[in-house]
């Protein structure tokens, strides 16, 4: 068995588009990953997918934007944001802890502090099943660990949640409630198929846990990135960050660019199911294949000369996103793009003011940057030592009190 790898733009590209590479990133992780979305494959994968999808539908995202976040965004900053100064990376894993149940489909039961510090605790417990193959030591207490978060979150979140929602679902089958009046998230629309799903109820514990994390650290580390990018690009160009407070449109390409530099996963791991040919190269069944995102978005051939610099104002590239392949591609390309990304123009097009999203981390950073966020001139942000993934550690932040 060998390895390939593949980190040009079109490799990488073409690569993600072969539906006879596997997922394969996910494989030690199975107590929590096992059957869920990203790791299936097939017929299994895309039925889950299409049902999953139809959360999607009735302008999701413009509901979503308009008025589940900002209800959600003011209801984290007012229950936490009492300080003038913090750390962007703990303010964004608030954020995204509240935004990212409501996603998923897991109520707050009493909206307390001690609640949102456990599922802020569970989320990290949770998210060792996702990079448990990197580690290489002992990993007998970090599956302890993972097992005992999982019957919590089962226990304490889960259960109430599906109850409600199947109250919810069994009032509207009978026709007292309106279909419009059920909870819009993923774990509605799993109770809602299954008829169409084979998932027991552990399953769908996983599933649902599975999309709380897939939401959650992917947007904290491009929430971090893109502000530290923001402060950085105006120490060297004219205007000022917190003049950007207004304008989510100039806010969403400096995210997109951001994003394009730094992907949360930087690669890709795939498995050969069938012989492949990608690129000149040819991987043969059971090849394991890498896909380097990271490099393949630094491509200078087609991002440019500057591909590894910021410039939220570089040319666009026809037919490619201005996030390059952060979001992945083929069968399993993010399914929350547009949640987080918002509506990605083509070169040339204006946006439409009535339909247009600006995603998540755009609106997030427009609320911060609105009080006043900048980053802790006593206080210098830092990087994860020894780490190849490019991810801050901590990034103290003040609000200035003149804004
Ligand atoms: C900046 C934020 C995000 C980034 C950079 C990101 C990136 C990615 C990438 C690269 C993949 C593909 C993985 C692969 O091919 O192996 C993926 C898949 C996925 N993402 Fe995201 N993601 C983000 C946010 C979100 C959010 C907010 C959600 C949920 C609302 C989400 C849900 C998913 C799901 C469900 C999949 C699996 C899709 C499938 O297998 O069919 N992601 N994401």
């Amino acid at each position: 068995m060998k390895t390939l790898t593949f980190d040009s733009f079109q490799d990488a590209e073409a690569a993600l588009r072969q539906n006879d590479l596997k997922q394969a990133l996910y494989d030690e992780g199975g107590i929590l990953m096992d059957k869920v979305l990203v790791t299936l494959h097939g017929d299994e994968h895309r039925t889950r997918r299409t049902v999953e999808s139809q959360l999607f539908r009735r302008n999701f995202f413009r509901h979503y934007e308009n008025e589940v976040f900002p209800k959600l965004l003011a209801e984290t900053l007012n229950q936490f944001l009492h300080v003038t100064e913090t750390d962007l990376k703990e303010l964004g894993y608030r954020i995204m802890v509240h935004l990212s149940l409501a996603f998923a489909g897991i109520d707050r039961i009493d909206g307390s502090v001690e609640e949102a510090d456990s599922q802020h605790r569970l989320l990290i417990q949770l998210g060792q099943a996702a990079t448990i193959g990197q580690y290489q030591g002992d990993r007998t207490a970090i599956l302890k660990e993972i097992a005992d978060a999982l019957h919590e979150f089962e226990t304490r979140f889960f259960q109430p949640a599906r109850s409600r929602r199947e109250a919810l679902i069994s009032a509207f089958q009978k026709g007292e409630l309106a279909e419009t009046e059920l909870p819009r998230d993923i774990l509605t629309i799993l109770l809602m198929n299954t008829d169409k799903l084979d998932m027991p109820n552990e399953l769908m514990v996983r599933e649902v846990a599975f999309f709380y994390l897939a939401a959650s650290h992917t947007s904290v580390h491009t929430l971090v990135h893109a502000f530290n990018e923001l402060f950085y690009w105006f120490q060297g160009n004219e205007g000022s960050a917190l003049d950007l407070a207004g304008d989510p449109a100039m806010l969403q390409r400096f995210v997109l660019e951001s994003m394009r530099l730094h992907p949360s996963s930087p690669v890709a791991l795939r498995k050969a199911e069938q012989p492949v040919a990608v690129g000149g190269a040819e991987a043969s069944i059971g090849d394991r294949v890498v896909i380097d995102l990271q490099t393949a978005n630094r491509d200078t051939g087609v991002f440019g000369d500057d591909a590894g610099a910021f410039n939220p104002f570089r040319d666009r590239p026809p037919r490619i996103s201005p996030a390059g392949l952060s979001f992945g591609g083929g069968m399993h390309v993010c399914l929350g793009m547009n949640l987080v990304a918002g509506t990605i123009l083509k070169p040339g097009q204006a946006i439409d003011p009535d339909n247009h999203q600006f995603g998540t981390i755009a609106l997030i950073l427009a609320e911060l940057l609105g009080r006043g966020a900048q980053p802790d001139p006593q206080r210098p942000a830092e990087k994860v030592a020894a780490s190849e993934r490019d991810v801050w550690a901590s990034y103290p932040i003040v609000f200035a009190p003149d804004t």
